[in-house]
């Protein structure tokens, strides 16, 4: 168990999060940091001083810690407007951003298009982690996913174990899905990873994906799989299309979790990360998802497997997404 969990967000992923690790006991304590609702600097004073008094943070907080009784759970949950709630915290999630959501006519962004907003938002998150905590390990969940954890790292530059993006797993976990409802199997039986970027070019890694031990190609034919792994690249917007209102938020929540709950418990756990390349697959500098395996400090080893010509070549044009990305955000830095 760690001593403390920092959630930076608290909207629909981070409410998931502060009460998934209470209800998990993965830390003795939250701190969860969200300064919503914001004062709108053009309302009456009245009304500005009626927002300046409400925090979704601290609500979110009191509401939880008012269940544990129920669930029968010691967990200390602190809210903050500003960042004071994550102070020494041991592990940060991070999930401050806007998220893509259903314009009137029914389309939507990409996530890439959310990054001038939220680049903003990155920055006075990377403060806030500096002046909190500035040896906690970040989990990133804030879209567009690699871009924005390439960004902690350039204003953090902590040591590459101790950074890292939640997409893989969510990624991953959709693929899985997909493949038990197609072959009419527990969800437990599927194992599979999506490498790459998160966006529209990642890679459903056909190769190694199992029911039980058993190549996926013995119970689903090829254009099945190729429909899921369609279906698995496009998962995102189709939950953004049916919600309306907003992204996916419990998938991405439990996929983080994961990933916290193989460190927090030195788990050792093999899982796709959106972790710092060095060399490895031939990338240098950029943040890819990848296999990794995650314990007590953080990303404890990088996995190189081995991969098909044809899924190669699709890690390769998803790694240049990826950088295209990142090479907007070095461009926003000037
Ligand atoms: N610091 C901390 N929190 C912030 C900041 C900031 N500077 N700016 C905004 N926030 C908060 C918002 O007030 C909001 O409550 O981040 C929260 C984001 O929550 P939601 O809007 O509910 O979005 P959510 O669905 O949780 O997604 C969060 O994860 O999957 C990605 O694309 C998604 O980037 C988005 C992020």
């Amino acid at each position: 168990m760690l001593n403390k969990i920092g959630v930076i967000g608290g909207g629909y992923i981070g409410g998931v999060l502060a009460q998934e690790i209470a209800k998990r006991r993965l830390a003795r304590e939250v701190g969860l940091v969200d300064p919503a609702p914001f004062v709108n600097p053009d309302d009456p004073p009245e009304r500005q001083e009626v927002v300046g008094k409400q925090s979704v943070a601290i609500g979110k907080c009191l509401d939880i810690s008012e269940g544990l009784p129920t669930i029968g759970k010691d967990v200390k949950l602190t809210g903050s407007k500003d960042y004071s709630a994550i102070k020494d915290a041991d592990l940060i999630i991070n999930t401050a951003g806007v998220p893509r959501k259903a314009r009137p006519d029914g389309t939507f962004p990409t996530r890439e298009e959310l990054l001038t907003i939220n680049l903003k938002v990155t920055n006075q998150v990377a403060a806030g982690i500096k002046e909190m905590c500035p040896n906690a390990t970040v989990i990133s969940i804030a879209n567009p996913l690699d871009a924005i954890v390439y960004t902690l790292n350039k204003a953090l530059k902590p040591a590459k174990n101790k950074l890292m993006g939640m997409a893989g797993q969510l990624d991953s976990g959709r693929y899985c899905y997909f493949v038990a409802e197609a072959a009419n199997v527990s969800v437990e039986n599927v194992n599979a990873m999506v490498m790459g970027g998160h966006g529209d070019t990642m890679v459903p890694v056909r190769s190694s994906c199992q029911i039980a031990g058993i190549p996926v190609e013995k119970f689903l034919d090829d254009e099945t799989l190729k429909a899921i792994e369609a279906r698995t690249r496009k998962a995102g917007g189709e939950v953004v299309g049916l919600l309306g209102f907003g992204s996916a938020f419990v998938s991405p929540a439990w996929a983080a979790l994961e990933m916290a709950e193989a460190i927090a418990y030195d788990k050792r756990k093999v899982l796709p990360v959106c972790a710092k390349l060095e060399g490895e697959y031939g990338v240098d500098g950029l943040f890819v998802g990848v296999p990794c395996i995650l314990g007590k400090n953080g990303i404890e080893k990088v996995l190189e497997i081995d991969l098909t010509a044809d899924e190669k070549a699709a890690f390769e044009r998803s790694v240049g997404a990826v950088r295209k990305t990142c090479d907007e955000v070095e461009a926003m830095s000037v």
